[in-house]
């Protein structure tokens, strides 16, 4: 059996296409909507990160405003001026790109966002609204995982969902996305004994520890589905995810790629939770 491949890129081209969309019916009512995107300092993967995402959102029509500080910006300047972006009421979202230079307490960073513009749904607001099943932003990485899920009309209820890594951005949110939709769920992580026994048993697997070659094809059930959420490089400098992708589907149902599978899924939800955040604050308007 040869798995289906999962495609990131045509899912999330379906899904800009409608964010376009709702962004041309907010700018016919005169609102544009603003995504701030904060780098600080000069981590190469975050630089390659933030350009894509400023154009993404250029591209689906929504303003992207990206600001750049050097590693040593002081974190009171940086909460202050994320207190300014919290107050415009023309920004809609808000976006710091993680890692933050070592000097900054991220946790503080985060929580100054107003979790309205929190479009990472990295906010404890969000996070605990994500427990409790009430609405906020999710995490675009787990809300990108489930919109696969949906896309292939995986059922899953009743279904084990194994989940490898408890991130506070992917895995702790990817659980209780996929326990939302009433799936029997089970968190992996590196203290784990066994993670074969476990991955067996399981109809989806997700993986998001960041280890290549972490999920085999002897662990893996036949037909289960394979959500690979792992950017590694292999010793060739390739890019690769955290699944022997060419072992593990000969075994799986389906299977994302690595590179075009949960990325471009990841990049397409911001724009989604942005585009949310712009149509709510257009229904209830706050005085500038
Ligand atoms: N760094 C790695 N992934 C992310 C992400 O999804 N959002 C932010 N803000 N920083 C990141």
């Amino acid at each position: 059996m040869t798995a289906q491949l999962i495609d990131g890129n045509a899912i999330a081209a379906h899904i800009r296409a409608e964010v376009a969309h709702r962004t041309a019916a907010l700018q016919a009512r005169g609102i544009r909507p603003r995504l701030a995107i904060v780098l600080v300092g000069d981590d190469p993967a975050s630089q390659v990160y933030v350009k894509h995402k400023a154009n993404d959102s250029t591209q689906t029509g929504l303003v992207a405003d990206l600001e750049r500080y050097p590693a040593i910006f002081p974190e009171a300047e940086l909460l202050a001026r994320i207190h300014a972006l919290n107050a415009d009421p023309a920004v809609h979202g808000i976006l710091v790109q993680l890692p933050l230079p070592k000097h900054m307490d991220a946790h503080r960073v985060i929580e100054a966002i107003a979790p309205a513009k929190d479009v990472d749904g990295f906010h404890v607001a969000n996070a605990g609204a994500l427990l409790v099943g009430r609405p906020g932003f999710r995490p675009c990485t787990p809300y990108g995982c489930m919109k696969m899920l949906e896309h292939i009309g995986c059922e899953l209820a009743g279904r084990h969902a194994v989940v490898i890594g408890r991130s506070n951005i992917v895995g702790k949110p990817m659980a209780l996305l996929l326990l939302q939709k009433n799936a029997t769920v089970t968190i992996c992580h590196s203290a784990t004994r066994d993670l074969a026994a476990i991955t067996q048993q399981a109809d989806v697997i997700v993986a998001a520890v960041g280890r290549r070659n972490l999920v085999t094809a002897d662990m893996v059930k036949p037909g289960a589905v394979v959500i690979d959420v792992g950017m590694n490089r292999d010793a060739d400098g390739k890019l690769c995810g955290d699944v022997d992708f060419a072992g593990v589907r000969e075994v799986a149902g389906w299977i994302t790629p690595v590179p075009g599978g949960v990325g471009p899924m990841t990049r397409a939800m911001l724009l989604v939770n942005t585009i949310e955040a712009a149509e709510r604050a257009a229904a209830h308007p706050t005085p500038g």
